[in-house]
């Protein structure tokens, strides 16, 4: 359904410039252009590079209505995949100092470029929430904006209330044996909605000694800005989060959960010209779909550690052997730049063991993996995505959360919807191989995959017409989207 015909409404989307965050707003991007908008999304030069090498020259130039614009990220300049802009910390940085400029001149270059008739006036940003200096450029271009939590509806609670948790003088931690000594596990009830939360289950920014930590100030500024923008949108349905989308809502004028994108996507027509506009900055290994096609359904463990997480050797192997030693087919995406050092060596010792059991891949089409009927399991860091991906698919899931928002996705899966285990952060090949057995043809996997069904189907529900995302989705766009049209 297309609410317009003849001068679109114009929306600028501007995502936090990490694979975990283009890809939602990409969806979300897609979702609004085929319910009428122009879209102009705004990618930092560098990623727009990798984009651009992933996908081949040219190949993001002819999409109607959808165009992309480049800000640099004000690091430095880097070739290859040693890879500056995966340091958050410093991302972080140069965000709050160095986007707000070039991001006000793009407003101001589609102004005039609107003036020429050659676009449509902006009617609208929609902004990571995380991207907050964007709500002074919305401000001094009068144009509404709408904050994109591209995490779960719980993490970005979280982040609200650090400055209540430094008040409270729960954090810094008074030294690095706090990260041990048990406190972690120190019950915080003063947060509401988020029910039993423990420390360890904030997001790991929390983890810290430092009184001025840069990550802190990062949340903190972002969460003082929060309340000025028109309204915030969540990847997340009711029955994921209910509680915390109640606490939003009674916190904030106008919060929408529309999620899970993909499943809308999904569900649209997959003839549209937008159908083979992807976000990966990694090139996709596409072989391993029809390695899946030879294993019997639901005996594959699918094993990824999505765009950030790094280990080190020593953990790599603790999961290689735990994957041999369990017996169960898998396949494992090893980034490029997983290991710390970048090298390891999986022995012949291994090979010979897994034989042609396992599949190592450097990045898939993670969608269509999980999707595929012999997928049984997932060993995941937990990212939102990965885990809104893995309830869309039914599948149950092993955890090894790494940083940020992880540790607060691992308890709601592992706590709340009881569709996974976790795997201790000092990770042991005999876990491995117990907890993979475990979910893979134990009776707690048999249960834990039952419930993943029954989430799944919620997700469709929520996402089909009538649904309570769909109605959201029809309703940020005429109360919010369109009010400056
Ligand atoms: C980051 C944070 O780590 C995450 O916790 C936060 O919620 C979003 O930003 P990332 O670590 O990359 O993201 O994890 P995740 O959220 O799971 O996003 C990864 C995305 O890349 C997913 O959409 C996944 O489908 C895609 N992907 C990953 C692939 O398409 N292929 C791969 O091989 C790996």
């Amino acid at each position: 359904m297309s609410y317009f015909t003849d001068k679109k409404p114009h929306v600028v989307v501007i995502p936090y410039p990490l694979q975990g965050h283009i890809n939602p707003m990409l969806k979300f991007s897609k979702l609004l252009h085929l319910r009428g908008f122009h879209i102009t999304f705004v990618n930092t030069e560098y990623n727009h590079k990798r984009l651009l090498k992933s996908r081949g020259p040219n190949s993001l130039d002819d999409f109607i209505g959808f165009s992309f614009e480049t800000i640099p990220d004000g690091l430095s300049t880097m070739d290859g995949d040693g890879d500056v802009s995966q340091d958050i910390p410093s991302l972080c940085q140069s965000i709050r100092k160095n986007f707000l400029q070039p991001f006000g001149v793009l407003l101001s270059k589609l102004h005039d470029s609107a003036m020429a008739d050659l676009v449509p006036q902006v009617t609208c940003i929609v902004s990571d929430c995380y991207m907050s200096f964007t709500i002074q450029a919305a401000e001094e271009h009068a144009l509404p904006i709408v904050l994109f939590s591209t995490a779960s509806a719980s993490a970005f609670l979280s982040g609200l209330h650090f400055r209540t948790m430094l008040e409270k003088g729960l954090i810094p931690l008074k030294d690095e044996s706090y990260l041990t000594n048990g406190y972690l596990d120190t019950k915080v009830d003063c947060i509401p909605g988020l029910k039993n939360f423990r420390l360890k289950d904030h997001l790991s920014f929390i983890r810290t000694t430092n009184p001025n930590d840069s990550m802190v100030e990062f949340l903190i500024e972002a969460a003082d800005r929060v309340h000025k923008a028109s309204a915030i949108v969540f990847n997340t349905f009711n029955e994921l989060e209910s509680d915390v989308l109640n606490t939003h809502n009674s916190m904030f004028p106008s919060v929408y959960a529309v999620g899970p994108l993909h499943s809308f996507l999904n569900q649209s027509p997959q003839n549209h010209h937008l159908t083979s506009l992807g976000s990966n900055l990694w090139k996709e290994d596409t072989e391993c779909l029809d390695w899946l096609e030879s294993k019997e359904p639901e005996s594959v463990v699918y094993v990824n550690f999505g765009s950030v997480t790094v280990m080190n050797s020593t953990q790599l192997l603790e999961f290689a052997w735990g994957l041999a030693k369990s017996k169960k087919p898998f396949l494992w995406i090893i980034r490029p730049d997983l290991v710390i050092g970048g090298s390891f060596i999986l022995s012949s010792e291994f090979e010979n063991e897994i034989s042609d059991r396992g599949l190592i891949a450097s990045w898939c089409p993670q969608e269509k993996v999980l999707n595929h009927p012999s997928i049984g399991g997932f060993l995941t860091h937990c990212g939102w995505n990965s885990t809104i991906e893995s309830i869309c698919a039914g599948v149950p899931m092993l955890c090894w959360p790494f940083f940020a928002d992880q540790p607060t996705n691992c308890r709601y899966i592992c706590n709340e919807w009881e569709i996974g285990m976790e795997i201790d952060t000092n990770v042991k090949r005999e876990e491995v191989e117990m907890l993979i057995n475990e979910l893979m043809v134990g009776e707690k996997g048999k249960k834990m995959r039952q419930k993943a069904m029954e989430l799944k189907k919620k997700a469709e529900e929520n996402t089909s017409a009538g649904g309570c995302s769909y109605m959201n989705l029809d309703k940020v766009i005429k109360e919010v989207l369109l009010k400056q049209y």
